[in-house]
């Protein structure tokens, strides 16, 4: 119900949201690993991209509409998997599932989510997939596609860049924790705990940190993408990918696609900006498979770019946290509104009617 805000851009979603969160959910969200070099390289790797618009071509009529994985988004953007959403706002992932069913796009689902899968397919009008890391008991795993799977999700993306944690220093400073009033439905029994127990000690003082180490796989291989392929029927999608090789074996070992992803800067410090490795990757795939990207996408412009490196979408990941936690649904509402009116601002001045106007030569 908050006051109308005249925040007019993500960024001063941020701003506004710092203010409102308790620090330690704050800086849960907006921390990177290590000296966040990669968290900062990443956004700025956008602005260092120069758009060769062109003009005089008809922009009266513009559609930003496209498909991915067969299923529609009204802008060629989805909302990225994030964990524990209720810390940004009571309503977490249903008033995000709100917010995106609203703005016609799709959401990501995280493992670590604060609400039950069949409780957001509820919320959800548009494609919602899932995320999914794999456990060292592959039973937890298998479960847990089988869930999503009966609950109607459209995708499963696996999350590969994180066979163990990235060093969140911030997390550590705060030992960081989910409270143990929040549920985490989708994972229950003793990882549950784990994630409510703040830890101690210097080295470890994240409770997530803890989890990770116990409970994830760091022996994951290509081999564990075609098991996942061989329990389920849904197109799975390799989410962390930054080099054209790596995507190609994702399509080799049965993906459907890959997200060029380092994570937000929260794993590999100093890994490759996305905007740099995503027309490594477009190239290597060729056309084959579906492609998407994140990591700093704050500006319409950033969305045309990404589509221009070779994209068919991007993910939109802490602005939507931002939104929530300034007011609820209609923040996170208002955010994918404000990137939707940017796009299409962004098309029409670089003279593309659609998406499939955008191509390589947009870009300089
Ligand atoms: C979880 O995946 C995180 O990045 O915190």
């Amino acid at each position: 119900m908050g006051e109308p805000t005249p925040l007019l851009n993500l960024l001063e979603y941020e701003a506004a949201a710092a203010a409102r969160l308790p620090r330690m959910a704050f800086d849960y969200f907006a921390g990177g690993a290590g000296d966040e070099v990669t968290l900062r390289a990443t956004r700025a790797a956008w602005d260092d991209i120069q758009l060769r618009y062109r003009v005089l071509r008809d922009v009266s009529q513009r559609s930003l509409a496209t498909t991915v994985l067969g299923q529609p988004l009204a802008f060629p953007a989805l909302v990225a998997p994030m964990a524990f959403q209720r810390l940004a706002h009571a309503d977490g992932e249903l008033a995000t599932a709100r917010a995106a069913s609203e703005a016609g796009i799709g959401m990501i689902l995280s493992t670590l989510a604060t609400t039950a899968i069949e409780d957001v397919r509820e919320a959800m009008r548009g494609p919602l997939w899932f995320q999914l890391y794999i456990y060292r008991d592959r039973g937890m795993s298998r479960a847990l596609v089988e869930r999503a799977e009966r609950a109607g999700c459209g995708a499963l993306v696996l999350t590969v860049d994180s066979p163990i944690l990235g060093r969140r220093e911030r997390d550590v400073r705060n030992a960081f924790h989910v409270p143990a009033a929040f549920p985490v439905p989708n994972l229950t029994g003793t990882p549950r705990t784990t994630l409510a127990g703040a830890a101690s000690g210097a080295e470890t003082a994240s409770a997530l940190a803890s989890f990770v180490a116990e409970f994830w796989d760091a022996s994951i291989s290509w081999r564990d993408v075609e098991w996942l392929r061989s329990i389920t029927t849904l197109p799975i999608l390799v989410k962390g990918i930054v080099r054209g090789d790596d995507a190609r074996l994702a399509l080799e070992h049965g993906a459907a696609g890959v997200v060029v992803s380092n994570h937000g800067g929260r794993q590999l410090d100093t890994a490759v900006s996305t905007a740099r490795a995503l027309p490594e990757v477009a190239d290597a795939m060729g056309g084959r498979g579906t492609l998407l990207v994140d990591g700093g996408i704050r500006r319409g412009t950033d969305v045309l770019k990404a589509l221009a490196c070779g994209a068919d979408a991007v993910l939109v990941g802490r602005p939507v946290l931002w939104g929530l936690a300034v007011d609820g649904a209609a923040g996170a509402r208002r955010v994918l509104d404000l990137l939707r009116d940017e796009c299409d601002l962004a098309f029409g001045l670089a003279g593309c009617a659609s998406v499939a106007d955008v191509t390589r030569d947009f870009v300089a």
